[in-house]
């Protein structure tokens, strides 16, 4: 994968006055390596990964992986959730899958994701509560382990991970996936970016145990 090498736009603050300069400086750093940048991204794309995030502003999808244009198709909300009834992440994940035709789907959560806090306080967001009620779900569904947990910020970070895991989950129970599974072996990835750290971890979510449990309910 291309590694991020354009750092004079790294540094900039960007203001908005400021953020057609930088477009220019970067289309022209562009141009300067490959004078046929541009009309080759516009051949189209054919990424092989899905990515599901949050919109955390820290989290910046394809720069923490090192991923150019082109090589990731993006989808990101508020604490990376995939409920079954969002018709935005549900066409976001048919699309991907269906006719880009992407091998892999991420789930990336982060530690100290702002969604994953309120869900944990009884605070009354308004709008954001019913978005917010599914990560409840999650602590619901993993109560136990999760109020066995002394520390409240090992907590926290642990419904960060399971909140990823679950949203795998609502994935896997997609008809779409479990079709191009057959057909292609697509699969499913839990992942968790440390934002203290910078570092990208992977959950390892047993992907074939949880596929055959759900196929004998969602198949
Ligand atoms: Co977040």
């Amino acid at each position: 994968m291309y590694i991020w090498a354009v750092s004079s736009l790294n540094h900039c603050k960007v203001h908005i006055k400021q953020i057609f300069e930088n477009n220019r400086a970067w289309v022209k750093s562009k141009l300067q390596k490959d004078p046929g940048y541009f009309k080759k991204l516009s051949d189209g794309q054919h990424p092989k990964i899905l990515y599901i995030g949050c919109s955390d502003s820290r989290v910046s999808a394809e720069e923490l992986m090192g991923a150019a244009p082109g090589e990731v198709f993006v989808h990101r909300n508020i604490a990376n959730m995939v409920p079954n009834t969002d018709l935005n992440v549900m066409s976001v994940i048919n699309y991907a899958v269906r006719y880009l035709k992407v091998q892999h789907v991420v789930v990336c959560g982060h530690y100290f994701c702002g969604g994953v806090k309120a869900a944990m306080q009884q605070t009354d967001m308004g709008l954001l509560n019913p978005w917010l009620r599914n990560i409840r779900d999650v602590y619901r569904l993993h109560l136990d382990e999760l109020n066995a947990i002394p520390g409240e910020e090992d907590r926290y970070k642990r419904l960060v991970e399971l909140n990823v895991q679950e949203q795998c989950v609502n994935i896997i129970k997609t008809a779409v996936i479990q079709k191009a599974y057959k057909e292609r072996n697509v699969r499913v990835h839990g992942w968790v970016f440390d934002i203290r750290t910078g570092v990208l971890r992977d959950l390892h979510i047993d992907f074939d145990r949880i596929l055959q449990h759900i196929m004998q309910i969602y198949r």
